[in-house]
């Protein structure tokens, strides 16, 4: 396989550094620079917790998991499911990517893959950790990101909505700890979810939902909340 993916980590590592194999090239990898990279480029489709299924499978536990097999995901392709043997560890998910396409012929994440190979050696060292159960502490920017919408119900006052405020094409949003946002108001979603993992009522959440901080969204326990919750005042 390595073979066929000339600048896969490995080939760049001895490249740069005398007598390097694939393992210290995993060993390179930063988990929290690759915490950075799962939030602005794959938490959008993926969640990491176990049995959440977005876009994609949820990546819970992908390390050692074998390709198209996420329980309780039912939207894999055909070229997934039946691709013979592949299990998710360094190498493939090295190569998958870096261009998932190349690897699995057919398959439908729309992702074009990710040329740096440091990048993609930190991404793969997080999504280890965090199958392993070490996941790094992420960074909090205030608002959650998308990939720890987990604990909705237990939220603390930096993400729990206080106030809705539309004026003009921007939505304020401000926190129970006081801090307000902006968004131009196509670039703010208001979702629902009813279920075990979602707000409790009358405390919606502000999620991030996008790497530049300009896009976010807030969930609702109940769709009556939504109109309720927003005042237009300029
Ligand atoms: C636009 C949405 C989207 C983005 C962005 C995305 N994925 Fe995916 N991903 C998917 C979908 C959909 C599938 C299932 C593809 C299929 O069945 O062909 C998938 C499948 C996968 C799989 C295979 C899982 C399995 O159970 O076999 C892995 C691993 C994966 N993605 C990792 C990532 C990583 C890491 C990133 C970030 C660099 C990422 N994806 C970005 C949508 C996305």
């Amino acid at each position: 396989m390595r073979k066929n993916h000339p600048n896969s980590v490995s080939l760049m590592a001895l490249t740069c550094l005398p007598a390097v194999i694939s393992e210290a090239a995993m060993a390179d990898g930063d988990p929290k620079r690759g915490s950075r990279v799962f939030q602005q480029q794959c938490a959008a489709c993926h969640s990491l917790e176990r049995g959440r299924h977005m876009t994609g499978p949820s990546l819970a536990d992908v390390w050692g998991r074998k390709a198209g097999t996420a329980e309780g995901f039912g939207r894999y392709s055909e070229a997934l499911k039946k691709n013979p043997g592949v299990v998710w560890n360094q190498p493939s998910l090295d190569a998958w990517l870096q261009s998932p396409n190349a690897f699995i012929r057919g398959n439908q994440m729309t992702f074009g893959g990710i040329g740096d190979p440091q990048a993609r050696s930190d991404l793969i060292a997080y999504l280890k950790t965090v199958s392993e159960g070490r996941e790094p502490s992420a960074e909090q920017s205030g608002m959650m990101a998308p990939g720890e919408m987990v604990k909705l119900k237990e939220i603390g006052p930096n993400a729990q909505v206080k106030a809705i405020r539309y004026c003009g094409d921007a939505y304020h949003v401000t926190t129970v700890a006081g801090k307000t946002y902006a968004f131009w108001e196509f670039n703010l979603r208001f979702k629902t979810d009813s279920g075990a993992n979602g707000p409790p009522r009358g405390k919606p959440v502000l999620v991030s939902g996008g790497m530049m901080g300009d896009r976010a969204f807030i969930v609702f326990a109940h769709p009556e909340e939504i109109g309720a919750s927003i005042k237009s005042r300029c």
